[in-house]
């Protein structure tokens, strides 16, 4: 039978990546009934909230989701999305494997690690108020149940993948309650995995290595806000936004997403490359246990980046959504 999966098309490029997307996954054989819901720029037009309670209830019910990037609109008083989205459905893992592709020009090889962000915390709790006008005080909340239930996510995804070494970034010299409380938690877990090699690195010691040589990386753990930056900093080592996939997952549901936006430079102009939300399709049909489907679209993504034949502009090609879109499905 078919597995219900719930479909946000998402603003900007959006549209474009998803069709694409949808396309691509029903060439690999996937055994999908997309259920269609909406967030982002259109829902707050047509609901007055750009996440209607109809789509979270959409996600509740069918459990797992795909989605476009969605705009939040700014200065109408609508908070983020995707941090909403996260809240409410206690999505606490967001999870993004960087690695080296072929056919796409880095400055290093090799590169193969995931970034696991702490997702409903930190800065992003969303807790920010004038104390007098011209001071304002943004709460940096660490829990240690959320900081021990993103670390151990991060040393079990290190073991059941195969992995030898979990990295926790940090800057407890600086901020030694808030992320003392979450390094002492991760060091407690740590000790559960005795196997595994554990790795403590301040936030902007990682971003100077990153910069010098990621290589050696492998699993990384860290709070919201520091994850958000490395994980666009380690799309940029791989050849960009276009290419990497992402999932926010939680004891219940799963939503998987590009780490891109709606790109409203390039929007609507058949520009925008779609491989990213394709990574994440195949992630989402690994994840409902559809691992052949998911298999031959990173085989054809890696064959397509290789015979570098319809590529977009951001990988250096000049066809456009739809020549790449061609290229994926011929070689599934
Ligand atoms: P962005 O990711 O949309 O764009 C950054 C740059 O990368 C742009 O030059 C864009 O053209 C390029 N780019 C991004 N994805 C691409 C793709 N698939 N193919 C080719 N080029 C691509 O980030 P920006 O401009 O900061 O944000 C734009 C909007 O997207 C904002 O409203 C923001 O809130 C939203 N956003 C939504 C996200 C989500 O829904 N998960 C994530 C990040 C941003
Ligand atoms: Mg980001």
């Amino acid at each position: 039978m078919a597995t219900p999966v719930v479909l946000i098309a998402g603003d900007g490029i959006g549209l474009e990546v998803t069709a694409a997307m949808q396309a691509v996954v029903q060439a690999a054989g996937a055994n999908l009934t997309w259920v269609e819901a909406m967030a982002g720029l259109g829902a707050a037009e047509r609901y007055g909230d750009p996440l209607p309670s109809a789509t979270l209830d959409l996600i509740r019910r069918y459990r797992v989701a795909l989605k476009g990037p969605c705009t939040t609109p700014v200065g109408k008083g609508f908070r983020s999305i995707n941090v909403r989205l996260r809240k409410e459905l206690d999505l606490y893992a967001s999870v993004r494997p960087v690695s080296t592709l072929p056919g796409v020009a880095v400055p290093y090889d090799n590169v193969d690690l995931v970034v696991v962000r702490e997702n409903t915390e930190g800065l992003y709790s969303g807790q920010e108020h004038v104390v007098v006008p011209g001071v304002v005080e943004s709460l940096r909340i660490i829990t240690r149940t959320a900081a021990e239930r993103i670390v151990r996510y991060a040393f079990e995804l290190a073991q059941h993948g195969g992995r030898r070494r979990v990295t926790f970034c940090h800057k407890a010299d600086v901020m030694p309650l808030s992320d003392g409380l979450f390094l002492t938690t991760a060091r407690a877990v740590a000790d559960d995995f005795p196997f595994l090699e554990f790795q403590e690195i301040h936030v902007d010691r990682l971003c100077l290595q990153m910069a010098l040589d990621p290589r050696d990386f492998d699993v990384l753990v860290m709070e919201n806000l520091f994850g958000d930056v490395v994980s666009d900093l380690c799309a940029g080592l791989v050849g960009g936004l276009g290419l990497v996939p992402g999932a926010n997952l939680g004891q219940r549901y799963a939503v998987f997403e590009a780490v891109h936006g709606s790109a409203p430079d390039i929007a609507g102009k058949g520009l925008a490359n779609p491989i990213a939300l394709i990574r994440s399709a195949a992630m989402m049909l690994e994840h409902i246990g559809q691992r052949r489907p998911a298999q031959r679209i990173e085989e054809s993504v890696r064959r397509t980046l290789s015979a570098r034949r319809g590529l977009t502009h951001d990988l250096g090609g000049d066809g456009t959504t739809a020549t790449l879109t061609e290229q994926l499905i011929a070689n599934l």
